[in-house]
């Protein structure tokens, strides 16, 4: 009898927590929604900003990266049959006001693309966290094809991480350069 009570309790209590990581599941896609939206705004600013032309052409290569991650997201909104939507990530909007400090307060600067790798990078360190957890939920859930559209995603973001820190040294190179050329010309 006892034993018939325990597997009843731990029946409703995994139709409890799977209704609820889904729930959460939903919101963290709203988060990441929020972010990616916000991430389409903030490329164009970086890439205009950046000195190093193959700094700008990573931001660039991203922006078109990140709208077709934008698709995806919305692939998988319609997949779980909910309004694809999203919800203010104060995170992401953090993350975007650090980059905006940098850009003015090192503008002509040689540091300044110093600042703007470190921006970029907390941008994809976010993302890859977001997606990691999202991709691990919707295999939780059951839903392995969404769940290959969030790997597809994280993908994305690693491979731009893995670019931002290779262009970390060109550009600290450069930047030594224009310091030098600087202290020549004072
Ligand atoms: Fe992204
Ligand atoms: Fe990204």
């Amino acid at each position: 009898m006892a034993k018939r009570a325990s597997k009843k309790r731990s029946a409703s209590r995994t139709r409890q927590s799977s209704k609820k990581l889904s729930d959460l599941f939903y919101e963290t896609l709203k988060d990441i929604y929020f972010a990616e939206n916000k991430i389409i705004k903030t490329l164009p600013k970086l890439a205009k900003a950046a000195h190093s032309k193959e700094l700008a052409a990573a931001f660039n290569k991203h922006l078109r990266e990140t709208q077709g991650q934008v698709k995806r997201l919305d692939r998988v909104f319609r997949m779980i049959g909910k309004p694809a939507r999203g919800k203010t990530c104060e995170a992401i909007n953090g993350i975007a006001d650090e980059g905006a400090e940098i850009m003015k307060e090192f503008k002509n600067a040689p540091a300044l693309d110093a600042g703007l790798l470190a921006a970029a990078q907390a941008v994809e360190h976010y993302e890859i966290s977001r997606y990691g957890t999202l991709r691990t939920w919707a295999e939780e859930l059951g839903l392995a094809e969404i769940a290959e559209l969030l790997q597809a995603t994280l993908e994305e973001e690693e491979a731009t991480d893995q670019t931002l820190t290779e262009l970390a040294t060109s550009v600290i190179n450069l930047e030594a350069e224009e310091e030098e050329q600087q202290r020549e010309a004072a």
